[in-house]
């Protein structure tokens, strides 16, 4: 069951050769990904030899596979964690009921969309981070790009098989959307909002990788306690491999954090303007870009009273982060959550119905572990002396969905007017002056163990291997 046959043209721990019909449609859709791997994915890199890692087993042990590989030659597989014997549905309306093995024809629609949207984030990750290869700052970055990117494709090869599985010729429409649609496109974009944003420079990826994989992650254990158990079972392997794109992102931005301020101890100054003289990013600029990409992303949680939300939790088809460790009912009728609204001017709390409110427990949980990473950051200025520190902004602030939405608040949680927000818009967002400095540092530095001025190596190389091992070979 958990060893992958390499030899197969889809590597699979689901039995694909049993099932001639399945296999044939997804050997269909196999080719129009390739072509969307040549368009879309890692700019001119398609001949490169990359130190990547391979899923090759679904064993807790030993999943992993290391070895230089061309991208394009990936082996993009589909691999689910072994289903457990007799498992039950544990929440919702179905709770103590068989977790189903197949689609319920009253969830179709609602299960086709949420599996549908979780896919759209996979290739337009990719997408967004298409020109990043051409300026790593270092071959180690570079390979952990084009992790994160391989990975991303492989997410999307997972929720493909469930739509061929499960969801016959619509699943196969949306499996063939999933390729068409672009982010940031005009006419065909990408689902979520924060899918269409470019992330045009190296800091931006570090806290993509930071914030926007943690979206993914708890998004991906909420599914992974689905009374769909196939979705379940899906979603927990993904879930083994976010972890690293998550550690891409917190030790790259504890990386620059540390190289800003050695110059600035160096220099003994916290002046922005000298410390960009030398080269690095200074602590203002990123926490603006902090400040962006967390709002951003908290946005992709939803609205914060949803009552799809409440028909996704009930219906068993997608739980809360962690359901099984929580000692409550798990159906939550009756129960209350505190919300904030914005009355007369101020914010105040509210007591909802939780069903309505499962979207903000979710991002309420993942603000907690967001803010878990920036006290790493912090410590690392700690150690230095610094006094400076970084925070994520109030949930409030900069939001674009929900009761938020269209409403002025500063990162500290005030409500304020256009004029005040319009005076400080700079201080707390990236401007374009902060990302043209940004641009300006970036170049791509490829010699083994070299890195760009502007970030510190890292503690240790990947899978043992040294930090000035060969992680790209250019050819
Ligand atoms: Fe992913
Ligand atoms: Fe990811």
């Amino acid at each position: 069951m958990s060893s992958i046959n390499y030899s197969e043209k889809i590597p699979n721990n689901v039995n694909l050769a049993d099932d001639r019909a399945l296999q044939r449609a997804l050997e269909q859709w196999q080719p129009n990904f390739l072509s969307w791997w040549g368009d879309m994915g890692p700019e001119g890199s398609h001949g490169y030899d990359v130190y990547l890692r391979t899923a090759v087993s679904v064993d807790a042990g030993g999943w992993a596979h290391f070895d230089h590989v061309k991208m394009p030659d990936y082996r993009w597989g589909i691999f689910l964690t072994p289903g457990e014997a007799d498992r039950k549905i544990h929440f919702g309306a179905h709770k103590g009921e068989a977790a189903w093995q197949d689609v319920p024809g009253e969830h179709r629609a609602n299960l086709r969309r949420i599996i549908v949207t979780q896919g759209d984030t996979e290739p337009a990750s990719v997408e967004q981070q298409r020109h990043l290869g051409l300026t790593a700052p270092s071959m180690y970055d570079m390979r952990n790009l084009f992790q994160v990117n391989v990975e991303e494709g492989r997410h999307l090869w997972a929720m493909v098989y469930l739509l061929h599985r499960y969801f016959g010729r619509d699943g196969r429409e949306e499996a063939e959307a999933l390729l068409e649609r672009r982010s940031g496109d005009d006419d065909n974009p990408r689902i979520l909002g924060a899918f269409n944003e470019r992330t045009p420079d190296w800091l931006s990826f570090y806290m993509f990788t930071y914030f926007t994989d943690r979206d993914g992650k708890f998004q991906l254990s909420a599914l992974a306690e689905s009374g769909f158990d196939p979705l379940a079972r899906t979603t927990k392997f993904m879930l083994t491999e976010e972890a690293h794109h998550m550690f891409v992102g917190e030790s790259g931005v504890s990386r620059v954090v540390q190289r800003t301020a050695q110059v600035m101890n160096e220099l003994k100054t916290d002046d922005p303007k000298r410390l960009r003289e030398a080269g690095v990013i200074d602590l203002d600029t990123v926490q603006r870009y902090l400040n962006f990409h967390y709002s951003v992303t908290i946005d992709l949680f939803g609205a914060d009273h949803s009552s799809n939300a409440a028909t996704f939790y009930s219906s068993g088809l997608k739980g809360r982060y962690e359901e099984s460790k929580r000692d409550d009912d798990h159906q939550l009728e009756g129960q209350t959550y505190r919300l904030l609204d914005v009355k007369d001017g101020k914010l105040v709390e509210r007591e909802v119905p939780m069903l309505n409110a499962m979207n903000e427990v979710l991002r309420d949980d993942y603000i907690k572990d967001s803010v878990a990473g920036v006290n790493r950051w912090n410590k690392v200025l700690e150690k230095a002396g610094i006094d400076f520190r970084l925070t994520v902004p109030h949930k409030a602030f900069n939001r674009a969905i929900g009761t938020f939405a269209g409403v002025r608040v500063a990162p500290d949680g005030r409500i304020i007017g256009e004029a005040e927000w319009a005076a400080n818009e700079a201080k707390w967002l990236p401007t374009p002056e902060d990302r043209a400095y940004v641009a300006s540092l970036m170049g791509r530095v490829v010699e083994p163990g070299k890195f760009a001025n502007w970030i510190a190596p890292p503690a240790m190389g990947i899978n043992r291997q040294p930090v000035d091992f060969e992680y790209v070979r250019f050819n």
